[in-house]
């Protein structure tokens, strides 16, 4: 068994898949944390019936809020820490305390199309191949170690739409899968 948190900032669905396939596993998602206030994530989780942290950046020093988020991290006891659309980037203060036991996932195939507009990026190259990425976190934008990618061929005649579609649920079944083996993981270590 082991203890996880989701980190998001805004829609959450893809807290909310990662929630319903964990769901009946031997892991636990102990809290969702958010840094705004009206994200819909919360009456996702409100759904859910799962604990919901606000953490506040507003007029702070990043470390400041991350010193927040360490505290609910060692109250709830969680070994993982999962970003799903948590749009910040974490300092060194962060990233140092839990080396390799933070992921992000991202709408794109990187290297290629970090940042906040991977897949509008992403649809408007003649890329033949789009995708998302699965990633621990490190200092950088979308940067750190890939631990897998799941990529797909387009033809050119979708819309934005269908991509962005293509690309959620994509995301919605190969994040909670990529979670579930980094779980399996920790908890073998214990
Ligand atoms: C997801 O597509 C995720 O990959 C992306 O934000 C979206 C959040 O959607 N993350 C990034 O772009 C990170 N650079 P959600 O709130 O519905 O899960």
């Amino acid at each position: 068994m082991a203890d996880f948190a989701v980190l998001v900032s805004g829609n959450g669905s893809n807290f909310q898949a990662i929630a319903e396939n964990l769901a009946g596993t031997r892991h636990n998602l102990k809290c969702m944390i958010c840094d705004r206030k009206d994200a819909y994530a919360f009456q996702r989780a409100k759904n859910l019936g799962i604990k919901t942290y606000y953490v506040s950046y507003f007029k702070r020093e990043r470390e400041d809020a991350e010193k927040d988020i360490c505290a609910i991290r060692e109250k709830e006891g969680v070994q993982l820490v999962v970003l799903a659309g948590f749009m910040r980037l974490l300092t060194p203060y962060f990233v140092d305390r839990y080396k390799n036991r933070i992921l992000n996932i991202h709408p794109a195939l990187l290297p290629k199309y970090p940042g906040t507009h991977g897949i509008a990026e992403s649809y408007a190259s003649r890329d033949a191949e789009l995708g998302v990425t699965i990633h621990y976190v490190d200092y950088g934008m979308d940067s750190g170690p890939i631990i897998t990618q799941k990529s797909f061929k387009r033809d050119f005649t979708e819309s934005l739409e269908e991509i962005e579609k293509k690309i959620h649920n994509i995301e919605h079944s190969c994040y909670p899968e990529t979670i579930l083996s980094v779980l399996d993981s920790i908890e073998k270590k214990q």
